[in-house]
């Protein structure tokens, strides 16, 4: 068993964590930390109030006392060998924070955007590039660092079509044109705390579209012994819309492909999709990562989000479009999109031999 702390763990995506993480096989949640105004209570007092998941705090986390991110790091590192990251502060702050956790020989795993860009940092979808784990070699040798690391995962809307870009890959995708329907939570929202939501939808998310162009490309890229090079195609170009949905984000993507092919042979490639999980026993990833529903009322947020505990991607509604093919796809945003996918970063990692 590693042992594990969550910083930000009374927060939304920390909340993820600390279920996800309750009876994990191979990482063992001792530590929870936050700001300042949570360190010093019990953890169930910190969240008092804004728990919100559907499902209880699990017993052990409840009692634990929550520790400070930046003023208990030493007591932190001394008792884990791997942090999951899903602080909000300023992005200096926070690449502050992740480096001197990794300077202490600490694994960190995060989920926030603030090292997305640094060029030895790997940005891992892992059913997607895998491969990418390397660049934490040369992260090493720059930084002087033994055990520690830092791996990110990337937005939470790229999860419900970049791995329908890689399933797609030897058709040779061309120009991709995606609008987001995004949750609530991906804003750390929920119904109770967003009220304006109520029968309403945003057309703008702050950030979001250049992440949802730009971060696909990293991910994409290819690793050599020089480096990652960052991917030049596909195009792609993305809309983002917030809904008033709990969890889930959709997307309706139109593409273009270089090859000509058959909407039995699309569907083919994303159902058996060559995982290149398969084989790794890594407990958090799907059996099947992308199912297709042939019902055209398909996939829907509240009845698809789960699929797979949250991990697995849902398609629908392929049909021939005047750009080539478009369809329908959903993920869970605060699990496959933020801790589940986080914690299958960290799983990668153990497996591979880096914690
Ligand atoms: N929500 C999503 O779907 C999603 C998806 C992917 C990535 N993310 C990213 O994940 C991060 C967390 O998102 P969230 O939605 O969980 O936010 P959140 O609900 O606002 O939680 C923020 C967490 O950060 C802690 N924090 C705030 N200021 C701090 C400080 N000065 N020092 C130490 N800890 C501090 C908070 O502790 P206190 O409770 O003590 O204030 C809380 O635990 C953000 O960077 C976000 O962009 C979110």
């Amino acid at each position: 068993m590693k042992k594990v702390a969550i910083l930000g763990a009374t927060g939304m995506v920390g909340q993820r964590f600390v279920t996800l993480l309750a009876d994990h096989p191979w990482f063992e949640l001792v530590v929870v930390a936050a700001s300042p105004k949570s360190a010093g209570k019990v953890y169930e007092d910190a969240v008092k109030n804004r728990w919100c998941i559907n499902e209880p705090i699990p017993h052990g986390v409840k009692e634990l006392v929550v520790k400070s991110v930046e003023d208990d790091v030493d007591a932190i590192v001394k008792e884990v060998d791997l942090v999951f990251s899903a602080i909000d502060m300023d992005k200096d702050s926070i690449r502050t924070v992740e480096e001197l956790y990794a300077s202490k020989d600490c694994a960190v795993v995060s989920n926030n955007s603030a090292h997305r860009w640094t060029d030895d940092v790997p940005m891992i979808i892992p059913e997607v590039n895998p491969d990418h784990v390397k660049l934490i070699d040369t992260q090493r040798k720059n930084r002087g660092w033994k055990k520690g690391l830092i791996a990110v995962k990337p937005n939470c809307s790229l999860q419900s079509y970049v791995p329908i870009l890689k399933a797609l890959e030897q058709f040779e995708v061309k120009e991709v044109l995606v609008t987001t329907l995004q949750a609530l939570s991906g804003a750390g929202k929920t119904h109770e705390t967003w009220p304006e939501m109520q029968d309403n939808v945003l057309p703008y998310i702050q950030n979001e579209e250049e992440k949802s162009e730009k971060e696909p490309m990293k991910i994409l890229g290819k690793i050599d012994g020089k480096g990652l090079h960052v991917a030049k195609n596909p195009n792609i170009s993305v809309t983002c819309i917030r809904v008033p949905v709990s969890d889930g984000h959709m997307t309706s993507v139109e593409l273009s492909l270089s090859k000509k092919v058959s909407a039995d042979k699309i569907i083919d490639a994303l159902e058996n999709f060559e995982n290149p999980l398969n084989g790794l026993d890594l407990p958090s990833a799907p059996e099947q990562f992308i199912q297709y529903h042939k019902d055209e009322d398909r996939p829907q947020t509240k009845l698809d989000r789960d699929y797979a505990n949250g991990m697995g991607l849902s398609v629908g509604r392929l049909r021939e479009s005047s750009l080539g093919w478009k369809f329908v796809s959903l993920s869970h945003n605060t699990i496959r999109g933020a801790a589940g996918g986080a914690i299958l970063v960290a799983e990668l990692l153990v497996k591979k031999d880096y914690i």
